[in-house]
């Protein structure tokens, strides 16, 4: 520090606090294993195209080795007035073996080097988000066996009122269904930015003879990018796994408001383990499920990382910006994140306490039965328009008389139309109204089963 020159009075102090701002080091530091392989691969590919000597190779190799075994102990003399993990790097291997470590940045910039352990890095972050995924897969479909036997019916809902009752285990596919796609979604992120940027040099490739098809299979890339430009300048590939992280933790934060909602007193349906509630230091009843409202709230930064990055994107000219440093942060927040939320729900979920006589009370009160009723009139032979229309009226009365709507008689039932008979009866029940839903995704038992059946070979279950 200090070496810059700023002028005048400022010299000392906006020095500093400049070489701070302008420093990745906190941060960039979690590429080092990338760089690392990177410098590798690299030095490997100089030497073959005859830019290195084999000593000089053998030299760089070694270096790399002591600094990866510093960084492992935690003896490595991080700097940050050397900027970012790769002048630290590389700063370090010239101190260790001296000249030679001054040609491994032939042939290369800063500008392709970062892209290339970003890309390197996502690859790796998303394998391991891919395994989080799963295992909240797996949790949500035994979840969903484990409630088939009993049946464990609730409300089903929309407008958050009750609507028709629907199987728990319905229930939790719909969250698998989600799941998935979010991890489908990862995959072809990983997919698309699986390319090499190294090589791009600053932007507009190299005079060197090197041999970026060689560097990129060694890195385990598909294949080099095609256009230099492109390679140092483009951070679509991070938008892209952000926008996958951004949905991902929005059905996470969909489902920890369900649990929260249907753990309060009012609906009474589940139980939140206790090592994932917390007890209120005042009023000793309550049980508050911080968890889940966490993971519910964290959503919000997610999508924060995503729309501060799409912000450092637009309208950002060509080729490489210090702006693009600004990619970091918000992508290893996210990824954080969204991986602890997983973890966290993977453990939480299977610890639930479902209680089955609330649900079950639920899904029969609240009218949710209603539909049954319309439906038969339907199926005789009434528009079902007319038909929704009677048995509203029918609703409106019971209401009125505060009861339910199992307590209806075959005489009443007629009194409203007589198209009613007596099999309108059995229709009031539970039972009835989810076993009748048998249609492909439906919520009748059968439905529910052949699906989980293929859910489960899905996930690595049968
Ligand atoms: N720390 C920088 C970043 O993260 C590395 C690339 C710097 N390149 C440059 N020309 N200053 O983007």
């Amino acid at each position: 520090m200090g070496h810059r020159t700023w002028g005048g009075r400022f010299a000392e102090g906006p020095d500093r606090l400049a070489a701070q701002f302008n420093a990745s080091l906190p941060f960039d530091r979690a590429l080092w294993r990338e760089d690392l392989l990177q410098n590798r691969v690299h030095a490997r590919m100089l030497k073959e195209v005859g830019l290195l000597t084999e000593e000089e190779l053998g030299a760089i190799l070694q270096g790399l080795d002591q600094i990866q075994q510093e960084i492992e102990a935690g003896t490595f003399p991080w700097r940050e007035e050397l900027e970012d993990v790769h002048m630290n790097l590389e700063a370090r291997l010239m101190e260790l073996i001296g000249p030679p470590g001054g040609k491994l940045h032939t042939a290369r910039s800063r500008n392709d080097q970062v892209a290339t352990d970003l890309r390197l890095f996502l690859k790796g972050a998303i394998t391991e988000l891919l395994e989080a995924l799963l295992a909240v897969r797996r949790a949500l479909v035994r979840e969903a066996e484990k409630h088939l036997e009993p049946l464990h019916v609730l409300p089903g809902y929309t407008h958050l009122q009750r609507a028709q009752p629907v199987l728990l285990s319905h229930w939790f596919l719909a969250y698998y269904e989600m799941l998935t796609r979010d991890a489908g979604r990862l995959r072809d992120a990983r997919e698309r930015l699986d390319e090499s940027p190294l090589g791009a040099a600053a932007l507009a490739g190299t005079g060197f003879p090197i041999d970026r098809h060689f560097t990129a299979k060694e890195l385990g890339f598909r294949a080099p990018m095609r256009n230099s430009l492109d390679a140092v300048g483009s951070r679509d590939f991070a938008l892209e796994v952000l926008s996958a992280l951004n949905i991902g933790m929005l059905h996470l934060s969909r489902l920890a408001e369900e649990l929260i909602l249907y753990s309060t007193e009012e609906f009474g349906f589940v139980e939140v383990p206790d090592a994932f509630a917390t007890g209120s230091s005042i009023m000793p009843q309550k049980k508050n499920p911080d968890i889940l409202e966490l993971i519910r709230a964290k959503s919000g930064r997610v999508l924060g990382a995503l729309v501060a990055l799409s912000t450092v994107v637009k309208g950002l000219p060509l080729a490489y910006n210090k702006d693009l440093q600004e990619d970091k942060e918000p992508l290893l927040d996210a990824l954080a994140t969204y991986r602890d939320s997983l973890r966290l729900l993977a453990a939480l979920l299977p610890g639930l306490r479902w209680r089955r006589e609330r649900m079950w009370q639920a899904a029969e009160g609240g009218y949710a039965l209603a539909t049954e009723l319309a439906d038969y009139l339907a199926e005789r032979g009434l528009p079902f328009r007319e038909a929704h229309h009677v048995v509203g009226r029918l609703v409106r009365r019971l209401l009125e008389e505060g009861r339910p709507l199992k307590d209806l008689t075959l005489e009443e039932l007629k009194a409203h139309h007589p198209l009613f008979g007596e099999e309108a009866l059995p229709l009031l029940r539970l039972e009835t109204a989810i076993h009748r839903r048998r249609s492909f995704g439906g919520t009748a038992p059968e439905a529910v089963r052949e699906r989980l059946r293929e859910a489960k070979r899905e996930v690595g279950l049968d």
